[in-house]
């Protein structure tokens, strides 16, 4: 099959992870047979510093053109002074707007082998493995009227919804709660929030196009902590924009680093691909960055865009091959690394491909 993908790697560790990501792409690609081109742009920092705004006309154009979309991270320090819509954030949600992805899947998978590397004790996170659906274009992130006035030194954001809006994503996470164990649950604040209320009535309204999927609802307080004290009780979790941006960070404690958690963007014109993880101006440079979160999003780039299910289904079994070999980045030899490798980027980027190949050649 052919498949054209638009590669903007962004700030920091993005181009690191994304490099990775696309050789292991390059290699699966190339042992089943398919035809994948690559494409480049800028987006973020490299974007304001290049060419004075944080999407490119140029860029966005490629985005659509393209079948797939495959994101690093965007964000430096230096733009930390720059208004919302200035900074290289702003980039990244012009592009999830244009490209009109709502539902944003972001699984969280505890690798056994990583379960010394979490904080977590093993038998709390053994097994867990956890889908989560966050909404990403709407909620505080986009509402109107948003402001910060400097006379009267009041700042403001509207978290807004409309039932389309919620009915959209809701579709989304019950279907896929039906192709596993159709189990849902969705996160809000309706003991405080209106908005949240108009969720959880909309999800209440859509349940009933699903009744083989039992639903529960939680106030996100709560579900923060549940999702430490208990995460295998939970499958499809369903959250608004900034619950979801937030509850998935902590969900990374389970898998033992925030470098592991892919990401898919789909419901739009051209599926948008993301590691969960951000531009990391700590390790920036130094080939400290984990680049599994990114492989993996590679994966699904292969099964939601492409249907290539076998060859996503290696990278995935890759990744835990090379783990289960003993190799990790830093972040991922945390206490005693006795009988670990501890690789850099690329040579764990490579570590993959390998066994990639070999995977798929013996499939
Ligand atoms: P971050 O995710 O960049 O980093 C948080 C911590 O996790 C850091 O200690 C970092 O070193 C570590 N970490 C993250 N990814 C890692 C990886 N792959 N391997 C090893 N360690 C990893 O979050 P932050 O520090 O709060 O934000 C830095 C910048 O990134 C900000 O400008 C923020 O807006 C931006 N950001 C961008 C995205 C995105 O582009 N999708 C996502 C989140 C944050
Ligand atoms: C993420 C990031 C982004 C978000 C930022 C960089 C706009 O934190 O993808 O999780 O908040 O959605
Ligand atoms: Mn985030």
């Amino acid at each position: 099959m052919k498949l054209k993908i638009l590669v903007v790697a962004g700030d920091g560790i993005g181009p690191e992870v994304t490099r990775e990501a696309v050789a292991v792409l390059k290699e699966a690609a190339a042992t089943g047979g398919h035809e994948f081109t690559f494409s480049e742009r800028r987006i973020g920092g490299v974007a304001i510093v290049k060419d004075g705004t944080p999407l490119p006309a140029d860029t966005l154009g490629e985005a659509l053109a393209s079948d797939a979309v495959l994101l690093g991270a965007v964000g430096g320090n230096e733009f930390n002074s720059l208004p919302p819509d200035k900074r290289p954030e702003a980039g990244l949600l012009g592009l999830r707007t244009a490209l009109g992805g709502f539902a944003n899947l972001r699984p969280a998978f505890a690798f056994k082998e990583l379960a010394v590397n979490s904080p977590l004790r093993p038998e709390v996170i053994d097994g867990a493995d956890i889908l989560f659906v966050r909404e990403l274009l709407g909620g505080l992130y986009f509402g109107k009227p948003r402001e910060w006035n400097r006379t009267t030194n009041e700042a403001l954001n509207t978290m807004r919804y409309t039932r389309d809006e919620v009915a959209r994503v809701a579709r989304v996470a019950f279907k896929l709660a039906r192709q596993r164990s159709n189990k849902l649950t969705s996160v809000d604040k309706a003991n405080v929030l209106e908005v949240s209320q108009l969720w959880r009535a909309t999800v209440n309204e859509v349940a009933a196009e699903f009744p083989d999927v039992a639903l529960d609802h939680q106030y996100v307080d709560a579900m923060s902590m549940h999702i430490m004290n208990q995460p295998r009780n939970y499958d499809v979790v369903l959250t608004e924009n900034l619950f979801g941006d937030i509850l998935t960070d902590e969900a990374s404690v389970i898998t033992g680093s925030l470098g592991m958690l892919p990401s898919a963007t789909i419901g739009g014109k051209v599926n948008l691909y993301e590691p969960v993880h951000g531009s990391a101006p700590d390790i920036a440079g130094k080939g400290l960055a984990n680049p599994l979160g990114a492989i993996l999003t590679g994966a699904l780039i292969l099964r939601h865009s492409a249907g290539l299910a076998v060859e996503a289904a290696a990278i995935e079994k890759g990744v835990r091959k090379v783990l289960e070999s003993g190799f990790r980045t830093p972040d991922l030899a945390r206490g005693n690394t006795e009988g670990l490798t501890v690789l850099s980027t690329t040579e764990m980027g490579a570590q993959v491909r390998d066994t990639v190949k070999t995977l798929l050649v013996n499939a």
